[in-house]
């Protein structure tokens, strides 16, 4: 395949930035996207130009480092997948292909397409844990029963790789599914309810102080996640917010 690129090039988080256009030949339908941005940056090195900077780690779909904006969708046309994920066989020859970095207040870019996402690093260390007794009198997991069902909802929710996407998508640029899958990831399970009230009032404050958006029911982060985070998550936060607003 031989694809025109258009790519968001920004120097540094003062720069302006802006889209520049490249070319990449015989581009294998098997290789992934971000091995078809390797070939380009093989291409820029040998140029003696700057190659593109982008997030990546894993590459097979769980570390959530992988970022891109590609054709005006989180993490390009495929459903249910990251952008590691996803192969130049969603593609044709010929194509225009516009990438480009997260888009959202929250997230400035660094460089190239790679943003900060730190804010959601923030969010989880203002309470996305529980305090456990390590002095030797730690209790068997085992001795705490469990249902299948809420172990099996607490899983779903676990299964979030913090990814940004669904913060990308959204118009308001909100976090809501984030923290809604990682406040269920607790508040599903005894081990998550003793700290529960001040775990969703703390990361509920961080969301809003990090200057993520508030939810409007539209739905495309729950399109647009590659791990499937539905929206119960969210009106299960809603819940227990309120549950822990009320008892002061
Ligand atoms: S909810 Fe989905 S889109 Fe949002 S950070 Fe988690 S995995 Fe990524
Ligand atoms: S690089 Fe780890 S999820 Fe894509």
């Amino acid at each position: 395949m031989n694809l025109t690129l258009k790519i968001w090039r920004q120097k540094s988080p003062e720069d302006k930035g802006k889209m520049v256009e490249y070319k990449v030949t015989d581009i294998s339908e098997h290789m992934s996207f971000l091995e078809m941005l390797d070939v380009l940056n093989e291409q820029l090195v040998e140029a003696n130009e700057e190659p593109v900077a982008f997030d990546h780690d894993c590459r097979e779909g769980i570390c959530g480092m992988c970022s891109l904006y590609i054709n005006g969708e989180a993490h390009g046309p495929d459903r249910g997948i990251t952008t590691c994920q996803l192969h130049m066989r969603m593609f044709n020859d010929g194509d225009t292909i516009y990438i480009e970095p997260w888009r959202a207040k929250a997230f400035p870019v660094i460089k190239d397409l790679i943003v900060d996402r730190t804010a959601l690093d923030r969010i989880q260390q203002a309470g996305g844990f529980i305090s456990v007794n390590t002095s030797g009198n730690t209790q068997d997991a085992d001795a705490i029963l469990i249902s299948k069902h809420a172990a099996d909802e607490a899983m779903d929710a676990a299964t979030c790789i913090g990814c940004g996407a669904c913060v990308a998508t959204c118009k308001n640029s909100s976090a809501m599914l984030f923290v809604g899958a990682k406040i269920s990831q607790y508040a599903l399970l005894p081990q998550g309810q003793i700290e529960a009230s001040d775990r969703v009032l703390n990361m509920v404050r961080q969301m809003d102080l990090e200057g993520f958006g508030n939810c409007t029911n539209t739905g495309a982060c729950e399109i647009e996640c590659p791990k499937g985070i539905s929206l119960v998550n969210i009106a299960r936060m809603n819940r227990e917010f309120l549950k822990a607003s009320l008892k002061g």
